[in-house]
């Protein structure tokens, strides 16, 4: 796999092979990559011609208590997986590389960004689109691939996609949970033996939040049992859980046909999230 961390070479080359006709793909990540990551680069792979995987720990999404230094950097790793999943090119960059230090424009999202992830982690999704707003503008894609697992996220970048005209097709894949059900994560290689167990609450509420769904439980009902379900778990300390709209956020109405189930718990000082799409009967 060709690997460069300079922005004008990238463009370059994928420029070059998108006038040869390649539909190209592109693949945001910021390493430390898991299943997760190469389930998207290999649906990639599917879809284009050419396939392009970013490995870049963006410093402007991280809050000022959120330790970027602490981020897991396993670069060697990353790039035999980039390979291994059908990636042909992976982008690099460092920070210098990424921004000026006089650097006066971002892209901000109002409105789905001040609920939930946004209101917990002021100014994340500024660092988010910015960056992601970047990347599209060095790697020129016809597609990008984001995960399900950061649900809110992908619907942000959806949004700014389409507020901004930008006519790059945005592709949601599933969440690639462990065996036992924990959604994977760069971050749950902190968790102890014991947290790791009991994180797996997170994956039980959720499985519960489906079948009261089917069971046709209000869906203030189901956000209520969830939070039971996981407050009753010793060391897992819940931050939400709830039943909202799939595309707006906002509380799923009681006559709703579909939406999601969103969480965010810790445990240690580990922040994990995870979504499970509903459908109400
Ligand atoms: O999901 C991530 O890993 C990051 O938020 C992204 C999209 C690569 C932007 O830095």
């Amino acid at each position: 796999v060709e690997v460069n961390s300079s922005p004008n070479a990238v463009r370059a080359l994928i420029q070059q092979a998108r006038r040869e006709g390649a539909i190209a793909g592109v693949v945001p990540t910021m390493g430390a990559l898991h299943a997760g990551h190469a389930s998207l680069i290999e649906a990639a792979r599917k879809d284009c011609d050419y396939v392009v995987s970013t490995i870049f720990v963006n410093p402007t999404q991280f809050g000022p208590n959120e330790d970027i230094d602490r981020y897991p950097r396993t670069l060697d790793d990353d790039l035999q997986k980039c390979e291994a999943a059908g990636a042909d090119l992976v982008f690099t960059p460092d920070t210098s590389q990424m921004y000026l230090p006089d650097a006066e424009s971002d892209v901000r999202v109002t409105g789905l960004t001040q609920k939930l992830e946004g209101e917990r982690r002021p100014g994340h999704f500024d660092g988010v689109t910015t960056v992601v707003a970047k990347l599209f503008n060095i790697t020129v894609p016809d597609k990008a691939y984001f995960g399900q697992k950061d649900y809110q996220q992908q619907l942000v970048i959806r949004r700014m996609v389409m507020d901004l005209d930008w006519g790059i097709e945005i592709v949601t894949c599933p969440i690639i949970r462990e065996a036992d059900g924990l959604a994977m994560s760069s971050r749950n290689r902190y968790l102890s033996a014991e947290d790791r167990q009991r994180s797996l609450v997170l994956h039980r509420s959720l499985m519960l939040a489906e079948q009261l769904a089917a069971a046709g439980i209000r869906t203030a009902e189901i956000a209520a049992r969830m939070s039971r379900l996981i407050e009753a778990e010793d060391g897992v300390e819940l931050d939400y859980a709830v039943v909202v709209d799939r595309s707006t956020l906002v509380p799923a109405a009681d006559d709703a046909e579909t939406g999601v189930a969103l969480l965010a718990a810790k445990l240690g000082k580990t922040r994990l999230i995870d979504n499970q799409e509903l459908r109400f009967r």
